[in-house]
């Protein structure tokens, strides 16, 4: 399968490391706004979706909303900036290029535990909340005690906070939607790792969740475990075996 990387950071260096170690797995091209990141690498550095059978965007959600509908014109498009899709122009934009041209958007379950569950009783779910916890750090703040940053919808949330809040949008995508999940983001200097802890009610009974993510190397901002999720749902299109 050809792979096309758009964003070389945190995540797009990992998925590329790991590409070239893949035999099933090909590197159509790598393409950064900043050439540096792509210096070292072995493959086209434009941005060439007819080359690809998928696009993996890992670049932020303002490019996102300008590179996925020209990728999904030519190939499936593997998504990280999930809060893109708290626009609703984005999301009609994105739903009618898949349907005009058989591709799909692929969303990795990302920093987050317990989306399989969440997908499957999706139809039975009467509340979903979303309660993050990050270092002032990460938020780009300043907070000597526990202080809550947001609370409000996942929409909102993704508006606001953008370079915080995909798994909000992820969450909202598997289950009940950017209007009815409810997300509260708490700045905590008492903590190092993020932290996202699902809490969802409904007709099949009560599940919660907690996700502690170690930072990224490269990207402390970013969890590891993003990074992780985005490579097992580019492998987990070719398997004989599919769980969850
Ligand atoms: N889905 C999830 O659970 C999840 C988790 C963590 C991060 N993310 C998101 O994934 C994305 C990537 O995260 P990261 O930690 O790798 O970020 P990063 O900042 O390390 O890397 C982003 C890269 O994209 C490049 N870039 C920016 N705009 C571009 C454009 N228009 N065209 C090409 N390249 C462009 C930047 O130069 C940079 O190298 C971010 O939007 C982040 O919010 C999602």
């Amino acid at each position: 399968m050809q792979v096309g990387i758009v964003g070389c950071g945190a995540i797009g260096s990992y998925l590329i490391r790991k590409i070239q170690k893949d035999h099933n797995l090909q590197l159509a091209f790598a393409y950064d706004l900043d050439k540096e990141k792509t210096k070292k690498v072995k493959a086209p550095t434009l941005f060439l979706p007819e080359r690809a059978d998928i696009v993996v965007e890992a670049a932020g959600q303002q490019a996102a909303k300008e590179i996925v509908p020209l990728a999904l014109r030519h190939c499936n498009v593997l998504m990280l900036s999930v809060g893109a899709f708290a626009d609703k122009k984005f999301e009609r934009k994105a739903r009618l290029l898949c349907k005009k041209h058989s591709h799909k958007v692929l969303v990795p379950s990302g920093a987050i535990a317990g989306l399989d569950a969440i997908s499957a009783v999706r139809e039975s779910l009467s509340s979903v909340t979303l309660t993050t916890t990050k270092n002032p750090r990460s938020l780009g703040r300043k907070d000597k005690k526990r202080t809550l940053v947001f609370s409000g919808t996942a929409r909102e949330a993704c508006i606001q906070l953008p370079k915080n809040v995909n798994v909000a949008a992820t969450l909202s995508l598997a289950g009940i939607g950017f209007d009815r999940t409810k997300v509260m983001v708490y700045s905590d200097p008492s903590v190092e790792r993020n932290t996202h802890e699902i809490a969802a009610k409904g007709g099949f009974g009560e599940m919660r969740t907690i996700t502690s993510n170690a930072p990224s190397k490269e990207n402390p901002k970013t969890s590891a475990l993003a990074a992780l999720s985005a490579f097992y749902t580019l492998q987990s299109q070719r398997p004989a075996v599919v769980v969850g």
